[in-house]
């Protein structure tokens, strides 16, 4: 059983990730057959994408398929996977933080094709170079999604699903927290006439010494130099915005009690 490949694939949701994965899928020759979503709309857009059927019922959809890829909000997950009975046919979702198990009523076969990356709306993402997280209840299930992942990228991984939530957990802090922390800056910057350009390079450059490793030794700022004087000088600046003043203070601690418990930079 382990030499099968998988030749055609349903999407289960017509989200961001869908999107760029269905895509990606069709680029490396494998078909999307069917697509199913909720609303119509975003359904049909991504099978004409792809140059699938679009599926308005979960019913409905084939039970031929070699693989289906459930990209779905999270708490949708479990809902769908129990109006669905497809057998041993191979059944993933892509989250970081549910429970592989969760698909377990819709099939013998399950698992989970988690991309560590982020996939905005509106920007094209390949998968070259993105790791992909899999687990699966099987070692057939492994073998095949392994096949698929390898035609979209070289770093996949085998990951079970309390190290796949630490791994989600971490990427909140390394972009969603961090892009929030952008949105700040902009609102603070555009709210006093100075464009968000001048941050840039500063971005780019933090980036650049993040992906180095040994990241906190890249620390810089007035809370790990200890400097009083400029954090009060940020926090009456911050009067106007107390949920900035939340996070500048709560961060500001953090940085401070870091460095006491792990010595000098
Ligand atoms: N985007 C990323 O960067 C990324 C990266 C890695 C993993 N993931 C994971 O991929 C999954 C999808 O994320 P996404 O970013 O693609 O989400 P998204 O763009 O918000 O799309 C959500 C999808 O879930 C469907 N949905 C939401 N609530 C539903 C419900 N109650 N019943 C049925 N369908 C429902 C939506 O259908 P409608 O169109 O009808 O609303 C849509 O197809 C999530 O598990 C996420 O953690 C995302």
């Amino acid at each position: 059983m382990t030499n099968s490949s998988i030749g055609c694939v349903v999407l289960i949701g017509a989200g961001n990730l869908a999107l760029h994965l269905g895509q990606a899928l069709v680029q490396q020759g494998i078909r999307v057959v069917e697509v199913y979503n909720r609303s119509a709309a975003k359904g049909e857009e991504l099978a004409g994408r792809v140059g699938a059927d679009f599926i308005p019922e979960i019913s409905k959809i084939t039970t031929q398929a070699d693989l289906y890829i459930m990209a779905v909000a999270d708490a949708a997950i479990m809902p769908i996977a129990e109006s669905l009975q497809l057998g041993d046919r191979l059944l993933v979702h892509t989250s970081g933080t549910m429970d592989m198990m969760l698909l377990s009523k819709a099939s013998v076969q399950v698992g989970v094709f988690y991309p560590l990356q982020t996939f905005p709306a509106g920007r094209p993402t390949g998968f070259s170079g993105v790791p992909v997280c899999l687990e699966s209840n099987s070692a057939e299930g492994k073998f095949r999604l392994e096949e698929v992942a390898r035609k979209l990228t070289d770093m996949v991984y085998f990951v079970d699903s309390d190290q796949r939530k630490l791994l989600h957990l971490s990427a909140v802090f390394a972009c969603n927290f961090t892009n929030f922390m952008y949105t700040v800056a902009e609102d603070l910057l555009t709210s006093n006439s100075m464009p968000f350009e001048l941050l840039k390079p500063l971005i780019a450059h933090t980036a650049e010494n993040a992906v180095r490793g040994d990241v906190f030794r890249h620390q810089t700022g007035p809370a790990v130099r200890g400097d009083q004087p400029v954090l009060d000088i940020h926090r009456s600046l911050l009067a106007g915005h107390p949920e900035y003043l939340e996070i500048y203070n709560a961060i500001s601690n953090n940085i401070i009690q870091y460095k006491t418990n792990h010595g000098k930079l």
